[in-house]
């Protein structure tokens, strides 16, 4: 397998038409989240403008085994978000995914990030974890008083890590231990049905781990 920096827009434009077939072979009954198709192809054509380039493809032969793409939004000193990792349906589950995260994690801590995030997407959270990625529930309030309502309400097995105001909404992060578990979105959506959720798989690039 060769993995290799995806700098033209042609590449982008192949690679947007792969990722868009692979999801049209898929059968998604029961998707939450829809895959972010159009936002992955505007963030890869923005890559391909800028001199690092933090984007890779996987081929075995001619065919395309898969590519990895960062986000340029949301991207501060530190931390950088993975946009999206797509695996051919023909190399599933043959170790293509956990190489070109690993070689990306590679780039990504050269060129000075130290966290690496993941936004949840349906299936894809064993695979994650497998990779030491650590789930953690990011809770979006519209005010302070909603917010405080989050953080006193916290169950076991959850513990309270970090809340600040970003885009208008007060965000309180929560650790929970593990176990990213749909029924606690529905939990705090049933506290006040202002309140949104997400869960955001990260990895601290200076840390070692013993599974890697
Ligand atoms: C998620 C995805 C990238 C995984 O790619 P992959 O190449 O099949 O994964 P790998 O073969 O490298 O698997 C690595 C480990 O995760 C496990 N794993 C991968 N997909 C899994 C799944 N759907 N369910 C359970 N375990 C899974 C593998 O068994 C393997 O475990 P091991 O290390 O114990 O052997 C692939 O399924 C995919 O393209 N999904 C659709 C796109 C998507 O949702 N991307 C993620 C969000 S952007």
């Amino acid at each position: 397998m060769k993995i290799t920096p995806i700098k033209t827009i042609d590449e982008v434009k192949k690679l947007y038409k792969f990722m868009v077939d692979r999801y049209n072979q898929e059968t998604r009954e029961n998707v939450l989240i829809p895959f972010p198709l159009s936002e992955t192809y505007i963030e890869m054509m923005g890559q391909v403008e800028q001199k690092e380039k933090l984007q890779f493809k996987a081929m075995i032969g001619d065919d395309i085994a898969g590519f990895i793409t960062t986000s340029d939004k949301d991207k501060n000193g530190s931390d950088i978000y993975i946009q999206a990792i797509v695996v051919s349906i023909k190399y599933l589950k043959v170790g293509v995914g956990k190489v070109l995260l690993k070689f990306i994690e590679q780039k990504i801590k050269k060129a000075g990030y130290k966290i690496v995030k993941i936004k949840e997407r349906e299936g894809s959270n064993v695979f994650y974890m497998k990779s030491n990625y650590v789930p953690y529930l990011y809770i979006y309030s519209p005010n302070a008083e909603v917010a405080a309502k989050v953080k006193n309400n916290l169950l076991s097995g959850m513990e309270f890590v970090d809340e600040y105001e970003k885009d208008g909404k007060y965000v309180t992060k929560i650790d929970v231990l593990g176990e990213p578990v749909c029924k606690y979105k529905k939990y705090f959506s049933s506290l006040d049905d202002s309140i949104s959720s997400e869960y955001i798989y990260e990895k601290n690039l200076t840390k070692r781990y013993s599974f890697t």
